[in-house]
């Protein structure tokens, strides 16, 4: 990028050198024209309309995926184990999951940390100590953290849901280099992230069949919960609220026009006057 952005200001002079810096500023946003990535397909999710909701079925199976495929190398550290209760499990499957991880509390009396049994409110646990540990682990490659992730990539589910899936051959000519996996769909092709997704790679309780696209699917839509936890209860408050407003602008409307009407409806006219002062 910085050695066409030289040419481009040795070739076309100042005015343009200026126009590319400014493009440059917002590359994250042009880099996706480029031709080395291929922009995800629009995908029918039937939670995103005004008045949909999640299908918690999904999101108990999406939360599933997570947690025996991606938590070994991402981390949700926004997300409580409380919090998933209502949505995914039922309170006491919370207490048993999160007391089933042990957390690092402390200081105690002496002033040394100890591990004790996760309780609801705690995070998520994370699958390395530090970033430097991930990096590590992954061939230089930091596993982010996706709790946010749906908000953080253009096209939000539908890019995460392609790059699940859309793992493929490099095309003739494309140089892979060791450790990086060929996806269309990241940015340069060339992934870190080994393909994650196999077909019957996690096993559902309520015998939905564990396709690559199934699992795939499920995770997004848990992964746009956990971007949006407050989406549904946002949706409700809205119908509510926007019913009220739609009610008051209605009756200031009318309040309105009603206090109007004799203004509106009066006609002032002069009359010249019969011997008046201009005579
Ligand atoms: C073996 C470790 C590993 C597993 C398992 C794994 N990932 Fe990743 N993931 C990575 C690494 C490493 C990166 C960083 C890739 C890069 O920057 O080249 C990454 C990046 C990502 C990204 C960000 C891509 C971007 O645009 O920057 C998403 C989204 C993602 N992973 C989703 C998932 C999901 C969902 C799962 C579970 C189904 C999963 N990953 C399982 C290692 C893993």
């Amino acid at each position: 990028m910085a050695a066409r952005l030289q040419g481009l200001i040795r070739s076309n002079g100042l005015a343009a050198g200026a126009a590319a810096v400014a493009a440059a500023s917002t590359a994250k946003v042009t880099f996706l024209d480029e031709d080395d990535v291929v922009h995800p397909p629009h995908f029918p999710w039937r939670h995103t309309g005004y008045f949909s909701s999640f299908d918690h079925a999904a999101l108990r199976r999406g939360f599933q995926v997570y947690r025996e495929v991606c938590a070994s190398c991402h981390s949700l550290h926004l997300i409580r184990f409380r919090e998933l209760v209502g949505v995914t499990h039922t309170n006491e499957e919370v207490k048993q999951m999160a007391s089933d991880v042990d957390v690092m509390d402390g200081p105690n009396e002496e002033g040394e940390m100890f591990e004790r049994p996760g309780k609801p409110y705690d995070t998520l646990p994370s699958p390395y100590p530090n970033k430097e540990a991930g990096r590590a682990a992954n061939g230089g490659a930091y596993p982010p953290d996706l709790s946010l992730m749906v908000k953080a990539r253009h096209s939000g589910h539908d890019y995460v849901f392609a790059l699940l899936t859309g793992y493929c051959e490099p095309p003739e000519g494309k140089e892979m280099m060791p450790g990086l996996h060929y996806n269309p769909y990241f940015p340069g092709g060339a992934i870190s992230m080994p393909p994650p997704l196999s077909d019957g790679g996690v096993e559902y309780d309520d015998g939905t069949v564990a396709t690559i696209s199934q699992q795939a699917r499920d995770v997004v839509q848990f992964l746009h919960w956990t971007s949006e936890p407050e989406s549904e209860d946002r949706k409700k408050n809205a119908c509510k609220y926007l019913t009220v407003v739609a009610f008051m602008a209605l009756s200031a409307g009318y309040y309105k026009r009603w206090k109007w009407s004799p203004l509106k409806t009066r006609q002032i006219s002069y009359v010249k006057g019969i011997g008046g002062a201009g005579r």
